[in-house]
């Protein structure tokens, strides 16, 4: 393939500001070109050069904080994560995420994921015994921690949600995100919560709404599979619908670590004053 070294990109950025009325329209801005560019440089060049009134979400620029999500030439991308050359083209469309409202320009509400998150419950629950000592550890194996692991990886950047078609015709819908974090608590093996969450899915807007399309996967950045935490809350749903639902025994208590004698005696640094 041959090599991607435009001098220019042109960026057709969506505007838009309810408090000016009007409806929301493209704007281009041409951003000089440098190797190793990401969408998220070609914004802040803009911002930064062009017109200060352009707004986004950016915080890390690592893809850890999760706030730069946008559409990029019609797919969700984190604008952090996602080198300009990626494309092979010169030309980028950048529009703000798709099934969510819009504040201003790029910046869009996030408030139903993070209400839909809040609702199942996103914490270790214990029965009374086991928040005794709210200090206490609990014991997982590694075998226990990678039932779930990948789940603990979500940054809430709303992607999967902007991609599902089933988030785009029913605004009920739970979503991805969210319903891949229930399965992660309940698959957590220090956590006793299953029968406080699983209800919270088991609704029409819930697991049985998902379509399975499998978009939610495929476009999250950090690599999740919310699809399959979605299939796999089913499968926990419809065995305890038959009765078949295997209740495990919480994780214990680590027992607190005894005081043990260092096998090599530490090195005494006191500097001894001279006589
Ligand atoms: S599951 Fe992936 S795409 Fe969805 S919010 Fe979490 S990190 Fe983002
Ligand atoms: S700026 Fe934090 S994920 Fe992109």
């Amino acid at each position: 393939m041959a090599e991607f070294n435009p001098e220019k990109i042109t960026f057709k950025v969506q505007r838009y500001n309810p408090e000016n009325g009007g409806a929301p329209h493209l704007e281009k801005f041409t951003v000089p070109f440098n190797k190793g560019m990401t969408v998220l440089d070609g914004l802040l060049y803009i911002k930064e050069n062009i017109d200060s009134t352009l707004s986004f979400r950016a915080s890390c620029r690592m893809g850890i904080c999760g706030s730069c999500g946008m559409l990029v030439n019609n797919y969700p991308h984190l604008a952090c994560h996602t080198q300009i050359e990626e494309f092979h083209s010169d030309k980028l469309t950048v529009r703000p995420l798709p099934n969510l409202s819009i504040i201003k320009d790029l910046v869009v509400d996030l408030t139903p994921m993070f209400s839909s998150h809040k609702q199942i419950k996103p914490y270790l629950i214990r029965g009374e015994a086991g928040m005794e000592d709210p200090n206490a550890e609990f014991a997982q194996s590694p075998q226990e921690l990678n039932t779930f692991l990948q789940f603990a990886y979500c940054i809430k950047c709303g992607i999967c949600l902007a991609a599902c078609p089933t988030s785009a015709s029913d605004r009920l819908f739970l979503g991805p995100q969210a319903m891949a974090q229930c399965y992660r608590y309940c698959a957590d093996s220090r956590d006793q919560g299953q029968k406080e969450r699983l209800p919270l899915v088991d609704t029409d807007h819930g697991v049985w709404r998902c379509h399975l399309a499998g978009a939610c996967s495929e476009a999250c950045p950090k690599g999740l599979d919310p699809a399959l935490a979605i299939q796999l809350l089913k499968r926990q749903l419809a065995a305890e619908a038959l009765g078949l639902g295997k209740r495990r025994p919480p994780s214990p208590v680590v027992p607190p670590i005894k005081e043990s004698k260092p096998k090599v005696p530490y090195p005494d640094f006191t500097v001894k004053k001279e006589k």
